[in-house]
């Protein structure tokens, strides 16, 4: 088991406005004996209105994404440390909406997570296969290929230290999510190919969590919490789902 996390992946919704109030909304959120952490993933733009609305909080900051560069001429790139100077602990890298529309590849998205965690930020690793994949019963192939590229890249032992987050790009924002059975069988191989040093990582389920779902899943022995999309951008749903990481 790895320590539990519950995220919200706020996706390009919301303007100032609403993502101050949501923020202000999720501050008072405190687990039981602090176990659950709580992370949030405004938009680039938000972020310092929500790091000031989450000063006092226990609730931690995220960026969607991170350039691969650390300084220099990138016209309308992000760096590690840029995020950091805004508040950001965390940074999700490799989430299949970019992977998709992007054209990010394992090998960019390794660049990604290496940088951003050698600049001291977590990254949230994010891997899942498409719907075809699982056809053609690839998935297991598919996600270990996306983890083995940033093991190459950055080594085991900093990819034990991060998070992974397992997203079916067929069950995202679709409101059809994997089966409790279907999501365990994945996070259990993703462990199993961290070895012994893995048994610690912290694993997240996404795509279409919500209220009625998420017990079922989180209850999985090797999921630790999840990253949710559509239902994080309210609040009382997002706390109702972080309460059942806690149960
Ligand atoms: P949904 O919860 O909207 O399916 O999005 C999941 C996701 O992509 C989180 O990163």
């Amino acid at each position: 088991m790895g320590r539990p996390l519950i995220a919200g992946n706020w996706k390009m919704h919301g303007t100032t406005e609403s993502a101050l109030k949501l923020a202000t909304q999720l501050s008072h959120y405190r687990s039981q004996e602090n176990a659950v952490e709580m992370i949030v993933f405004p938009p680039l733009v938000h972020l310092a209105v929500v790091s000031v609305a989450l000063n006092e909080s226990t609730v931690r900051l995220g960026a969607q994404n991170v350039s691969q560069y650390s300084d220099g001429a990138y016209t309308g790139e992000v760096s590690a440390d840029m995020l950091l100077d805004q508040g950001c602990k965390y940074v999700l890298v490799g989430h299949s909406e970019r992977r998709a529309a992007m054209g990010e590849s394992n090998q960019l998205v390794a660049e990604k997570f290496k940088v951003a965690q050698d600049a001291g930020l977590m990254p949230i690793l994010c891997v899942g296969e498409s719907l075809e994949q699982r056809q053609q019963d690839k998935t297991l192939e598919v996600v270990a290929k996306q983890i083995d590229a940033v093991i190459e890249l950055a080594g085991l032992s900093q990819v034990v230290q991060a998070v992974i987050a397992y997203e079916p790009v067929w069950a995202i924002g679709t409101g059809e999510t994997a089966t409790p059975q279907q999501a365990q069988q994945v996070h259990r191989a993703i462990r199993a190919q961290l070895g012994d040093a893995g048994r610690s990582t912290t694993l997240l389920y996404g795509g279409s969590v919500n209220t009625s779902n998420a017990a079922e899943l989180f209850s999985q022995p090797d999921i630790d919490g999840g990253l949710v999309g559509g239902a994080s951008l309210e609040a009382e749903k997002f706390l109702n789902i972080a309460q059942l990481v806690e149960a």
